[in-house]
């Protein structure tokens, strides 16, 4: 048998077109699955020799041999052929090149189709814990930020326009919130496809008797599939887990939106580190947020993925069929984008500053003591929607000579609604305003610390 020879030399009549040769193969893209490829194959044989469908001596060799295989390729020792279609094809071609007729047993009831949808799965799993390990370190440099500026407020927007004060902790601390899901979401994914689809073959299982819990349980999955036909074909985890890539992309492009807005001399509220800015090659005094702005524009990639993904599946016939060989390239662009992404947020939240001079002188614009003031008057019995009606009149009154409503005397307030009184001024200017929220979960002061207190605990566990 040539070194290229394939075990359907024997079926089909004359060697492949060359260019059907480079259209098939994945070998490309899977490569990287070669150690989750060998330990799936290491589990088979083991199940192998312990139902004896090969020897002791037999597993032996094929364990040493792939085990050498294994080493070639990390050390960069391996002969990649593209003739050789995928991963699955080179490693066994490789064996059976070292170890000869032991090596042809290892595929013995197994199809490259249950082998692949292993591989993935081995692969995802690890790659959800180093996503989770990144979003983690993520989530502490946002709460080691959040600790500086526990006792700042910030306008809080809705429609991008001014709305209630907040606690720049607090702010900062929402996106804490939001990778907490995303590292829950991944968890969640990797229960699901914590399943072994090892020995449910091409489609239909075999009539050899395997012992699939066997190698679910040298592989360290929670169960075996317990329908061949589903599982050589479901790559629902694959769509769930770019589906999750997605929305940590979706939440750090917010975060990417939010800054470059913030950075720009119209609001200057942060200030982005020189190290993650670039200049520009025709206006010298650029500092531009390029890293954000990539972090904004790689959503496009991962979406994209995402979009593919569930495009592979959509109409393909039941079983497996080739058009999920596909299913790589997106699952790993994905997650190798996003992965980058996290890192790349980490590191210019470590290092960004928050201009609190700038944002306080500025925060008696735009009315953001105003839902504290219609709260003020519920507190002395005026029902919230004549509230309402009067602040709101209160407002439009200052706006015609530009004034704040922490100017506004006493008496002209009475004149607007008989319920005020003296005290009133407690419950106006912004940063007066952080210091009273009362609910829990609420973006003032006490909750910030409270939150900062949590994170930390909670971050420190992991
Ligand atoms: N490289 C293929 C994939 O990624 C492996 C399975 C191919 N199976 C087949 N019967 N052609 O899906």
């Amino acid at each position: 048998m040539g070194n290229t020879e394939k075990s359907w030399e024997k079926r089909l009549a004359g060697g492949p077109d060359e260019v059907a040769v480079g259209f098939v193969e994945s070998l490309s893209v899977d490569t990287r699955l070669y150690k989750y490829d060998i330990v799936g194959s290491i589990a088979h044989a083991q199940m192998l020799a312990e139902q004896k469908l090969i020897s002791k001596a037999e597993l032996k060799l094929i364990k040493d041999g792939l085990v050498e295989i294994s080493e070639e390729i990390a050390a960069g020792r391996f002969e990649w052929r593209k003739e050789y279609e995928d991963i699955h094809m080179a490693i066994e071609a490789a064996l059976i090149a070292k170890v000869g007729q032991a090596g042809k047993k290892l595929h013995t009831g197994r199809s490259r189709n249950d082998q692949v949808a292993t591989d993935i799965r081995l692969w995802m799993r690890d790659e959800i814990e180093i996503l989770q390990a990144k979003i983690t370190l993520a989530q502490k440099a946002f709460v080691k930020l959040a600790g500086k500026y526990s006792e700042d407020v910030m306008p809080g927007y809705t429609h991008l326009q001014r709305a209630q004060p907040i606690v720049i902790a607090c702010y900062l601390l929402s996106f804490v919130e939001q990778l907490e899901r995303d590292f829950v979401r991944l968890k969640n994914c990797g229960v699901l496809l914590n399943i072994s689809p090892l020995g449910c073959g091409a489609v239909a299982g075999t009539t050899l008797p395997l012992d699939r819990k066997s190698t679910a349980k040298q592989l360290g999955f929670s169960d075996i599939s317990y329908n061949s036909v589903d599982a050589v074909s479901d790559r629902d985890f694959c769509a769930e887990f770019i589906f999750d890539c997605s929305v940590i992309s979706a939440h750090l492009s917010r975060l990417a939106e939010d800054w470059i807005i913030f950075s720009t001399n119209e609001f200057g509220f942060v200030r982005i580190d020189d190290a993650y800015c670039t200049s520009s090659s025709m206006m010298p005094q650029k500092r531009n947020p390029d890293m954000l702005e990539l972090i904004r524009g790689k959503t496009g990639r991962v979406y994209g993925s995402l979009t593919a993904m569930l495009t592979i599946l959509k109409g393909q016939p039941s079983g497996y069929n080739r058009d999920l060989q596909e299913d790589k390239v997106h699952v790993f662009s994905a997650s190798d984008t996003v992965e980058a992404c996290l890192d790349m947020a980490r590191a210019v939240v470590s290092h960004t500053k928050f201009k609190t001079k700038r944002i306080s002188a500025g925060l008696d614009e735009g009315f953001l003591d105003a839902t504290a003031l219609t709260e003020y008057l519920v507190g002395k019995g005026v029902a919230f929607r004549e509230a309402h009606g009067v602040v709101g009149s209160l407002v439009a009154y200052c706006e015609k000579d530009g004034r704040k409503l922490s100017v506004v005397s006493l008496d002209e307030l009475k004149g607007h609604c008989g319920a005020i009184e003296a005290d009133v001024y407690d419950s106006l200017g912004a940063a007066s305003v952080a210091s009273r929220y009362a609910t829990e979960g609420a973006a003032g002061t006490k909750q910030a610390k409270d939150q900062i207190a949590y994170w930390t605990r909670e971050l420190g566990q992991r």
